[in-house]
């Protein structure tokens, strides 16, 4: 690190806990306003374009903007690490701070002009401890990562050095890539080609992570750093027991949240801040608000780990923050520490146990037979049907979910399940009768692929895609009756973002 930057680092402030106001936050009034000057000219030189809006200084962008607001509004979303989010964090998104360089943190900043940026910078800090209901004596916050993979890995440069060790759920098991994934071949994700990974798994026979195998296993590989954390695991995680773990070999427990964060924030999902040394999250799943990620860290055990990791994720991993997106966070933080929030947060629990409800009646199989949170993990092999089926016939009736491996699967490439999740239709204002009607379109997707596999007297996929858009079968007329019944059904439900239905421009391609 340099001397400039190392100066700038060595003085930043301590982080405000969220009970104290800091001294970049004033409380906002008009006072604080010039009201109106005249007008300056907007200019009719090499500068003109920069003052026409997007649909006439671009139609072809506007023309996808279009396109993807009607596919959103007349589709069903179920990818679980999906979400919709408000008007007001898309405001914020596309606001006049996506034009701001602030390396570095209130406070002790590369550039001037950064006095706004701080103010900003600091609320979003106080705001992100105040939805998760944490002491800023006792946690920490940086809100800068670009991302949720971006989060974890400036974590792990933070916690350890290259080529140590670290344990997370297996990606057929439900972890992230980030975890360090590996196959026989190849380290995947970064996670691997820098650190020593070895994964834990789920009980084949119950779905549900096997802590005693971890256990042991953890006992012989010693990771410096116990992951939970998970992208497809319909069930909460028993954060005393990995505790337990951790605390055995010496481990940092980290969690990463970022499917569940929205669940934790609304107290509806065990609270990893109990027993986890650092948490992090991705933004734009179940917490709905722009695409980025946060690292929260405990501060009470190492004295220097809120330098580790605010240098971890500058200078080290990141340059310039995005501050628009860190203004669209704090809108969403806000939101997040909400009574509104919380209901919505009770009810993506309640629509996917309902989800899960209408599939088992109808003999389907579940991983571990049900769910806790905003996702069931379908498993079609008992079915003869592969998870890029129902992907592909789901896509062609306008609902959105993706295949997933699941626990036994023979390759990673032929997944034998999907994934379901339930937080873009309840950010539409679904509930449980909504949800039964969309099970039932699962169902109807289901028993259409088994009838176009039959049709297609092939298993490829290819063949199957076929039947289902140019065969002369039964399949394809009622792939073209759901999808009909979906666009009706989706089409009564508002889209977050968009305050009047009636101006989405039904187009296609
Ligand atoms: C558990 C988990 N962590 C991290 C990420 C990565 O987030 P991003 O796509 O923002 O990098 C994901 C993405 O789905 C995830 O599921």
């Amino acid at each position: 690190m340099n001397s400039a930057l190392r100066s700038l680092t060595c003085s930043l402030p301590r982080l405000a806990s969220r009970s104290t106001s800091t001294t970049f936050t004033r409380p906002f009034t008009l006072s604080h306003i010039r009201m109106s000057a005249p007008s300056v000219p907007v200019p009719t030189d090499f500068n003109a374009d920069l003052y026409s809006p997007l649909a006439q200084a671009d139609p072809e962008i506007q023309a996808l903007i279009d396109r993807e607001t009607y596919r959103q509004f007349r589709g069903l979303e179920l990818i679980a690490s999906e979400n919709l989010t408000s008007l007001a964090v898309m405001e914020a998104n596309g606001s006049m701070f996506t034009n701001k360089y602030s390396e570095g943190l209130p406070g002790a900043r590369y550039y001037g002009g950064n006095e706004v940026v701080d103010e900003l910078e600091v609320l979003c800090q106080n705001r992100a401890l105040a939805a998760f209901h944490l002491d800023g004596a006792e946690w920490g916050v940086n809100v800068q990562p670009y991302s949720g993979s971006t989060a974890n890995f400036a974590a792990f440069t933070a916690l350890i050095q290259p080529q140590d060790r670290i344990m997370g759920l297996g990606l057929a098991d439900g972890g992230h890539l980030t975890h360090g994934a590996f196959t026989p071949k190849r380290n995947i994700s970064a996670s691997s080609i820098y650190f020593q990974s070895l994964p834990y798994q789920v009980d084949p026979a119950t779905g549900l992570i096997d802590y005693d195998a971890l256990e042991k296993n953890a006992n012989l590989f010693k990771p410096r750093i116990l992951i939970c954390g998970a992208s497809a695991y319909p069930r909460d995680f028993d954060y005393a027991r990995l505790r337990k773990i951790a605390d055995l070999n010496g481990s940092y427990l980290m969690m990463d949240m970022a499917h569940i964060s929205g669940l934790v924030a609304a107290q509806v999902q065990n609270d990893p801040f109990k027993y986890c040394d650092v948490v992090c999250t991705t933004t734009h799943k179940t917490l709905r608000g722009p695409r980025a990620g946060l690292i929260f860290f405990n501060k009470t055990k190492e004295s220097d780990i809120e330098k580790r990791i605010n240098d971890a994720v500058f200078p080290a991993c990141q340059g310039g923050p995005h501050n628009n997106t860190i203004a669209a966070v704090a809108v969403a933080l806000k939101q997040v520490n909400t009574q509104a929030f919380r209901d919505y947060a009770a009810q993506i629990i309640a629509n996917t146990k309902t989800i899960a409800k209408v599939l088992s009646s109808h003999d389907y199989k579940l991983q571990t037979d049900g769910s806790d949170n905003h996702l069931v993990l379908w498993d079609l092999r008992p079915l003869g049907l592969s998870g890029s089926k129902i992907e592909k016939i789901c896509d062609l009736a306008h609902i959105t979910l993706n295949k997933n491996s699941v626990p036994g699967d023979k390759s990673a490439m032929v997944p034998g399940g999907v994934r379901v999740g339930t937080n873009a239709l309840t950010s539409r204002s679904m509930k449980e009768p909504e949800m039964e009607v969309v099970a039932e379109f699962l169902h109807r997707a289901v028993q259409i692929a088994l009838q176009a596999q039959e049709e297609s007297g092939s298993k490829k996929l290819v063949d199957f895609v076929k039947t289902v858009t140019e065969g002369e079968g039964a399949s394809r007329k009622a792939l073209q009756q759901l999808s009909h019944d979906v666009n009706t059904f989706a089409e009564k439900f508002p889209l977050p973002g968009v305050p009047d239905s009636a101006s989405i421009k039904r187009v296609e391609a």
